[in-house]
């Protein structure tokens, strides 16, 4: 099977995205990997430090390692690590890439965690595994929205900030606050992505993989444009949970009486795989 890198390495050449997606158990996992496979697409899943705990750190290698060995392109990634700690743990528990969010910190601090993890991760023994750090505020929870969280519009990264992040840390991947917001606005669109910024970043790291964070409520002409100006990944959660949530529902609605889970946690999968389809359809379409 191809390493991560080498996925990425492709996206980035072709101007297109690799999906992520977050689990919290699994058969949001079993649908986000039969989703992808249906369209021949590599796929990452990706576990916040939430989402970890609920799975089991072990439990999220394991089903990425089943699926694998049945031919699956599958990748996983530790998603918004506020510890290096947990970078440490996900790194030797066989992830294929880890996230520092050290978005929230001073620009000095942020720098020295990321880099610790970078440290550890470039380590002889864990050679293969990616490290993303994170530069600038976009909110920070994966849920309904009634208003875009304070701070965002001040956060936004700049490509010198970037371009010194990156050389001071020796990170992979970057995700960057470029008009995306974590969640999903009420009756609404999220708001528009600042493209030009995106251009700009990606001229001043050429090496590095961008990803988009926030990619639930984006409009597609959205995504097209920032894929095109260089994001590699994209992070959608919120879709994902809505639509398991809302399938869950109708499951125990249709038939009240019903107890076995593959039954009513059935339409929750399909609405999952909806999802996973719709979204990857766009990030291959630049
Ligand atoms: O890391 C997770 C993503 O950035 C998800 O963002 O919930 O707005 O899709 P979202
Ligand atoms: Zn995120």
């Amino acid at each position: 099977m191809r390493s991560l890198r080498e996925v990425l390495n492709i996206a980035q050449v072709h101007n297109v995205a690799v999906g992520h997606f977050n689990i919290s158990d699994s058969t949001q996992f079993n649908a986000i990997v039969e989703a992808a496979t249906s369209m021949q697409l590599p796929v990452l899943v990706g576990v916040s430090e939430g989402e970890k705990n609920f799975i089991g750190l072990h439990n999220a290698v394991a089903l990425v390692r089943a699926a694998r060995e049945q031919g699956k392109e599958v990748y996983l990634n530790l998603d918004h690590a506020h510890s290096v700690e947990a970078c440490k743990e996900a790194i030797d528990a066989g992830f294929d890439s880890v996230m520092f969010d050290g978005s929230k910190l001073s620009f000095e601090e942020n720098v020295e965690k990321t880099r610790e993890v970078v440290e550890y991760a470039k380590g002889d023994q864990n050679a293969s595994v990616l490290v993303e750090g994170e530069l600038g505020y976009i909110g920070s929870s994966s849920k309904m929205l009634s208003a875009v969280p304070e701070d965002v519009e001040q956060a936004m990264t700049t490509a010198e900030q970037a371009k010194r992040f990156v050389e001071s840390t020796g990170v992979d991947i970057l995700a960057t606050s470029v008009g995306n917001i974590h969640g999903m606005l009420k009756g609404t669109t999220n708001p528009s992505l600042d493209i030009n910024r995106v251009s700009e970043i990606a001229r001043a790291v050429p090496s590095t993989f961008l990803v988009l964070h926030g990619g639930s409520g984006v409009v597609d002409s959205d995504f097209t444009a920032v894929i095109k100006a260089g994001m590699s990944i994209v992070h959608i959660n919120t879709e994902i949970r809505r639509a398991y949530r809302k399938g869950l529902e109708q499951g125990l609605e249709v038939d009240k009486e019903q107890i076995a889970p593959y039954k009513y946690l059935a339409q929750g999968k399909s609405n999952v795989e909806q999802v996973v389809q719709d979204r990857m359809r766009l990030f291959i379409k630049s």
